[in-house]
């Protein structure tokens, strides 16, 4: 495949589409593949979504508004409910008039999105599970296509220079060791070198002679990447920290990929373990900086050819050659890829 694919179909699978505390009384439009959706309330408080296009003569249903339940097209007020039955106020008796409905659903604090043949059943496992507590999530905008963002997030060998405060320091990249696995569903990779010195770090217990350890599985019903950070400490102790990090990547047409990050972690220290609610926002943020200085850097590479021919790659990019068949087959069901 030489040319970018069209994600038309994807939302066969479930996607985090919004917190659901961003849907209040108005509707609100999210965009999944190729595709629009409004997002709004019915009189129950229940969410429901439609494709964002009125069949009467397609305006943006997300710029109308919900009445008695009903989402109310701005234009000439025809109006639907949850599952999208349709009615023209000016032609009560026009029939044929329904919108798409899909289905969307509350879990994890986030609305998930897919097609109405969807399966609940097929909703991504939880995003986080013992002993480690829930810390939070948000959600970021890569200014590139899927699959360059994906392939940043398939290697670690560009922290030292993208990032700052986790992973390891320049001087140090020749003592990674790494490992990675191909699997029919998945990769799994795991990256360990000496941590780079820092703030943050010490106030984790991690001095100059820990080791970072980042370790990830990459799924592809939908497109996400489920990162583990741990360290290991003089003597083979680990360290106190465990963060993890659910990465939903969730493509919003061709050059954009919307991030949708839930964010848990557990703190073995005595006293800073106990203080875990305090330090939510603190771990949070550690990763979103971690994630910012990715989606600072990756709109330089966003035209990377979906094909790596002519590319010299290395061995950190095993990876990113595997997922690139997994995202062919299993995400856009494009066959053997
Ligand atoms: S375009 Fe929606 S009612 Fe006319
Ligand atoms: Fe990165």
């Amino acid at each position: 495949m030489r040319e970018l694919p069209s994600y038309e179909g994807v939302t066969r699978f479930w996607h985090p589409v919004l917190a659901a505390r961003s849907l209040g009384k108005k509707p609100v439009r999210v965009t999944v593949g190729d595709r629009d959706f409004a997002l709004f309330r019915d009189q129950h408080g229940r969410p429901a979504a439609l494709v964002d296009r009125c069949p009467h003569r397609f305006a943006p249903l997300s710029a109308g508004f919900v009445e008695a339940g009903r989402l109310t097209c701005p234009y000439h007020g025809w109006n639907f409910d949850r599952e999208g039955r349709g009615r023209s106020p000016s032609q009560p008796s026009l029939t044929r008039c329904d919108a798409r409905a899909a289905k969307l659903v509350e879990r994890h604090g986030y609305l998930w999105l897919a097609d109405e043949t969807a399966s609940e059943d097929a909703l991504p496992a939880a995003t986080f599970s013992a002993p480690l507590e829930y810390m939070g999530s948000y959600s970021m905008l890569f200014e590139c296509p899927l699959h360059v963002a994906l392939d940043n997030f398939s290697e670690d060998e560009h922290t030292p220079w993208v990032h700052t405060r986790l992973g390891w320091l320049p001087r140090d990249a020749s003592k990674i060791e790494y490992e990675a696995r191909n699997f029919d569903d998945r990769t799994e990779v795991r990256y360990s070198a000496p941590q780079r010195p820092g703030l943050a770090m010490r106030l984790f217990g991690l001095g100059p002679e820990a080791l970072f350890v980042n370790e990830w599985v990459t799924r592809f019903d939908p497109v996400r990447t489920d990162y583990t950070i741990t360290h290991v400490l003089p003597g083979g102790r680990p360290g106190a920290l465990t963060l993890r990090a659910v990465i939903f990547m969730v493509p919003e047409g061709k050059l954009r990929t919307r991030f949708r990050v839930f964010v848990s972690a557990s703190d073995a220290h005595p006293v800073r373990g106990k203080l875990s609610k305090l330090l939510a926002p603190l771990v949070v943020g550690l990763t979103f900086k971690e994630l910012w200085d990715d989606a600072r850097f990756v709109p330089t590479v966003a035209h990377t050819p979906w094909s790596f021919e002519g590319m010299r790659l290395g061995r950190f990019d095993k990876p990113l050659v595997h997922n690139r068949k997994l995202l062919e087959r299993i995400y856009l069901g494009l066959g053997a890829g």
